[in-house]
């Protein structure tokens, strides 16, 4: 099989011509070329990406300089790491340089130093991770696959490639999980021994690097299938044991695709945290160093969650419903009513969203103020009673906004 071919039907052109260039300057080296990781493994599955994880038995920065200096575009070198990025317009291209590495501790980042391919590989994650495409002579298109990763993509295992696998790594239990969730494959038996094994090593890692993998998830397909999974896995109990995530995960991620445009990070995090006592998500999310705005979306839900009864009531004013939302951001809306259970919640909340959060006066503070309201504090006060006025259709049009004022004015006797 000539991957090669493949792998150009699935690039764009210019690309395409990009990536040849490299493997004819990675030859005249002999330094040769290879494509790896998660890019042959969707290839290998049929599937395309837009990705060109490229690794060079040589010097990746130099490599890179020189297709800046040949075809124009920009290199970026990071000399600590041995990797660089090739940019050129809306192109990029990743270059790393083959290593091998030494683990020194569990969940610290392992001492590097330049080797072959092989070795390269070697110190992966999964077998179906862990193969290459050389890119350069002498077999450019053929298959580097030293552990059988072919043979474990056919039959849908996820499988690390040594016992020590997750010592060296343990943040690889959260990626055998999202794989094996993402591809619809089975963690194979003994790898499953070894997580559980090896996932008191967990927290080792640090709170940054577990958040990413969190974030990760839950920018999955379908992020209930690997929350789920941690949970099964003991996962969660072992990172924070005080969250408790409920059977309901799948009904409200799934509702959350099924009403919602576009679910982002924060709402999936928000359903996530919905069964959730606040007090404690906050703590979580805090521990876990979350994003200041995403927090505020969960706690935001958490509140509306909190409060849900009062948006019940039989008679409420469309005021009052958009009083009850008010200072929230959209998200937290958004997944509070995928989540709400009461058919009349829910109404509300879309009204919310759909009609009365656009809702605004026509007139503005200036033109209270040329109606005769005086500048200061009745300024802000007389553009909230025409906005619950508007809210409620007292008002339909900026004649009656200002009949309205003037009759307020006359009232207040200001
Ligand atoms: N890798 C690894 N161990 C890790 C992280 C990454 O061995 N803890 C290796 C794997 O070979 C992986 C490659 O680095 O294929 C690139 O990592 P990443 O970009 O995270 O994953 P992809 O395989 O590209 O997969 P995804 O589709 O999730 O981006």
């Amino acid at each position: 099989m000539d991957y090669l071919k493949i792998l150009e039907e699935q690039t764009s052109p210019r690309l395409w011509a990009l990536v040849r260039r490299l493997g004819e300057l990675a030859e005249a080296r002999r330094t040769p070329l290879f494509l790896v990781g998660g890019r042959v493994r969707d290839l290998l599955l049929d599937k395309g990406g837009v990705d060109f994880d490229l690794v060079v038995e040589g010097d990746a920065l130099e490599l890179v300089r020189a297709l800046a200096v040949d075809q124009g575009g920009e290199a970026v070198v990071h000399p600590r790491f041995g990797t660089a990025t090739y940019r050129h317009d809306d192109l990029a291209v990743d270059l790393a340089t083959s290593r091998a590495e030494d683990y020194s501790r569990p969940g610290v980042l392992p001492d590097v130093r330049p080797g072959p391919i092989e070795e390269d590989l070697k110190r992966r994650d999964f077998t179906v991770n862990a193969m290459a495409i050389p890119l350069s002579p002498p077999n450019p298109g053929s298959l580097l696959d030293q552990f059988g990763g072919r043979e474990d993509l056919s039959n849908g295992l996820i499988r690390i490639l040594h016992e020590g696998s997750f010592v060296d790594d343990p943040t690889r239990i959260m990626r055998a999980i999202r794989y094996e969730q993402r591809l619809g494959f089975e963690i194979e038996p003994e790898t499953l021994d070894l997580i559980a094994r090896d996932l008191h090593l967990l927290p080792a890692v640090g709170i940054d690097r577990l958040r990413r993998e969190i974030e990760l998830f839950l920018l999955e397909r379908e992020p209930e299938l690997h929350f789920g999974r941690a949970v099964e896995l003991g996962i969660v109990n072992v990172i924070e044991p005080e969250l408790r995530l409920g059977d309901g995960l799948s009904t409200l991620f799934a509702s959350a695709r099924r009403d919602l445009e576009n679910v982002d990070s924060t709402i999936y995090l928000s359903l996530l945290l919905y069964a959730t006592e606040k007090q404690r998500a906050h703590s979580f999310l805090k521990r876990f160093r979350f994003p200041k705005d995403w927090i505020q979306t969960v706690v935001g839900m958490l509140d509306l969650r909190d409060r849900e009864t009062e948006l019940a009531g039989p008679r409420l004013r469309p005021s009052e419903v958009y009083g009850f939302f008010k200072g929230c951001g959209r998200q937290s809306v958004q997944a509070f009513g995928v989540a709400a259970q009461r058919g009349i919640v829910r109404s509300r909340v879309s009204d919310y969203l759909n009609g009365l959060s656009g809702v605004q006066p026509d007139l503005s503070g200036k033109d209270l103020m040329s109606i005769g309201v005086p500048r200061g504090p009745w300024v802000g006060k007389f553009l909230n009673r025409l906005l619950n006025a508007r809210l409620d259709g007292v008002v339909g049009s900026r004649e009656e906004e200002a009949n309205l004022v003037k009759k307020w004015l006359e009232e207040a006797a200001i």
